[in-house]
């Protein structure tokens, strides 16, 4: 089965996989980090693995962006809902865009990094692009501790040409490796009748620790920020890195 058809071809189905509306209650918990830590002020922020940029949507107003995806699809849908940003395509495991910010950010993005080498990349970007007592911040979408799968879900959502159904299973084929997998079902409604696609997405699972030591290797001190933002309610954090 293809994998991550749904930031290629079927990045045009992204606005009804998900919504800005959906990410107002973890945007909050964001800019909460970010005032605590920069105080007030316009700061330069930049994200890896913007996406549609729907979480970005909700700091714009407070914050000047840059953003980063490997997906010029994607990037598309960002570009649409987020024109004062400026956006690149890049890795997130290895681009430098030779600028500084007060702070970058990686929301769910990260769940791709799938491992502890990637990891380590991946922080090593975060690190060329933050100034002095920068601010990193993480939100891995599970913990090897607070994955429980596997488990469904689904969403109907329609605009005025398309009505799609995306539903995900998600589970840990290997439990002694660091990823799990999500199948996950398109049912396109469109003009012509219904369609089928199917995708594969393979996403990263370290234990918390992992994520902390990994951190500190890099040169961060790191606070974990609860995160309450999941509906089965799982222990979850923002992950918050202060450069010495
Ligand atoms: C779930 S989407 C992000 C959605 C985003 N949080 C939002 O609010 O719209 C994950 C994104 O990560 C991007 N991505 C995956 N691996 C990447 C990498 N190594 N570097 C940069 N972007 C990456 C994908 O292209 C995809 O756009």
């Amino acid at each position: 089965m293809d994998v991550n058809r749904m930031y290629d071809e079927l990045a045009y189905l992204w606005p009804l996989i998900s919504a800005p509306e959906d990410y107002a209650d973890e945007a909050r918990y964001w800019k909460n980090v970010l005032r605590a830590k920069l105080g007030p002020g316009r700061h330069a922020i930049f994200e890896l693995g913007v996406g549609g940029g729907n979480n970005l949507s909700h700091l714009t107003s407070e914050f000047q962006a840059t953003a980063v995806d490997l997906s010029e699809q994607m990037l598309k849908n960002s570009r649409r809902l987020n024109p004062t940003v400026e956006h690149h395509v890049g890795d997130m495991r290895t681009v430098r865009l030779g600028k500084k910010f007060k702070a970058v950010l990686i929301h769910d993005a990260i769940s791709y990094v799938l491992t502890e080498d990637d990891l380590r990349r991946t922080l090593a970007t975060a690190v060329a692009h933050l100034e002095p007592n920068g601010v990193f911040v993480t939100a891995p979408d599970y913990f090897r501790e607070t994955f429980h799968g596997p488990s469904v879900s689904h969403s109907t959502r329609s605009n005025d040409r398309t009505e799609l159904t995306h539903i995900e299973y998600i589970h840990d084929p290997d439990p002694n490796d660091t990823t799990i997998e999500s199948i996950m079902f398109y049912l396109i409604r469109e003009n012509d009748g219904l369609r089928i696609e199917q995708d594969r997405h393979i996403t990263g699972l370290f234990p918390i620790q992992t994520w902390v030591d990994l951190m500190v290797e890099t040169g961060f001190t790191v606070e974990k920020w609860p995160y309450p933002v999941h509906e089965d309610a799982r222990e979850s954090y923002l992950l918050v890195g202060l450069l010495k």
